[in-house]
């Protein structure tokens, strides 16, 4: 049997520490931290995000403030948003959910987004400043997904980690985290040869594809630690159910220790992006900082 790595408790746990956090910079600066939320379009999955991410807001003692835009919203409009956020003071973090409506360019307004403010760390400054270990923010799920790891293992120095899947929200900076931890990482993905074999010689799995229950007992290691990322809406017997990347079944007898979905990453991703906000909070009110924000200004 796997140790289950909970993430809904875990998460509690974070949340809780950010909340006493927040209490106290709220004391001794007379500041509380603000997230800016912004959602364009209707997608059903992003509006569950986005509530959910409010609420996780609230028990943290941030203040957050929701930006529902148009579909039809065009670049210009959304560019002037993030301008008008990134010279808030009030504001301390900004996230634009993903994905897109098709109009709208990502990569720009990813790019146009203050770096100190953004609590997703897809800027290319903090992309860059993760790939060179320089302090930044971290993606919130990577970031959710080491403090599960810190949890099945004392020290993840020399272990084999692979990740399955590289995109940029995820598997790279996943990647880069792990071998900041000084684990030895393969990366596998759509073209990689012999996938069920590289990953059989983790200690450390990691998927993040986003196909539902691809991983089975045959690619994972006896004992190994199993972290999936996917959350996958499937219909089985005639119901609606969210299941992982991972055959978490056929998969849990055979792992050492296994995230569940739901209730394992998801919930970790949000707590993390309060952590964020408050640690971009801090920064943004620290005197050394005075002229960054300056400039930004
Ligand atoms: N869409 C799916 N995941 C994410 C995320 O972590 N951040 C944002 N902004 N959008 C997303």
């Amino acid at each position: 049997m796997a140790q289950l790595i909970n993430g809904k408790q875990l998460s509690a746990q974070v949340l809780a520490q950010v909340a006493e956090d927040v209490q106290q910079l709220t004391a001794e600066r007379g500041v509380c931290p603000g997230l800016a939320v912004v959602l364009v379009g209707e997608d059903p999955a992003s509006q569950v995000y986005v509530r959910n991410k409010v609420r996780s807001a609230t028990t943290a003692g941030i203040r957050s403030i929701e930006h529902r835009l148009e579909a039809s919203t065009d670049q210009q409009t959304l560019n002037a948003l993030v301008a008008q956020l990134n010279n808030d003071p009030e504001v301390h973090g900004i996230l634009v959910q993903l994905p897109l409506p098709p109009q709208l360019d990502e990569a720009q307004i990813i790019a146009a987004i203050n770096p100190e403010k953004d609590v997703d760390g897809f800027h290319p400054l903090n992309v860059g400043a993760l790939a060179s270990a320089q302090p930044g923010l971290v993606p919130c799920t990577p970031l959710g997904c080491m403090i599960m790891l810190q949890q099945a293992h004392d020290d993840l120095s020399g272990k084999h980690a692979v990740v399955i899947g590289r995109s940029n929200i995820v598997g790279k900076p996943m990647a880069a985290l792990l071998l900041q931890a000084s684990c030895t990482v393969t990366t596998v993905h759509s073209r990689s040869k012999n996938i069920e074999a590289i990953c059989r010689q983790a200690d450390i799995l990691v998927a993040a594809v986003g196909r539902p229950e691809m991983v089975n007992a045959d690619w994972v290691k006896p004992g190994a630690t199993v972290i999936d990322v996917g959350i996958n809406a499937i219909e089985r017997d005639g119901a609606r159910k969210l299941v992982g990347d991972v055959d978490f079944a056929a998969v849990e007898p055979v792992a050492g220790a296994i995230t569940p979905v739901p209730g394992g990453v998801g919930p970790m991703t949000i707590a993390c992006l309060m952590k964020n906000t408050l640690t971009a909070a801090r920064r943004q009110l620290s005197v050394s900082n005075l002229a960054v924000a300056v400039r930004h200004a």
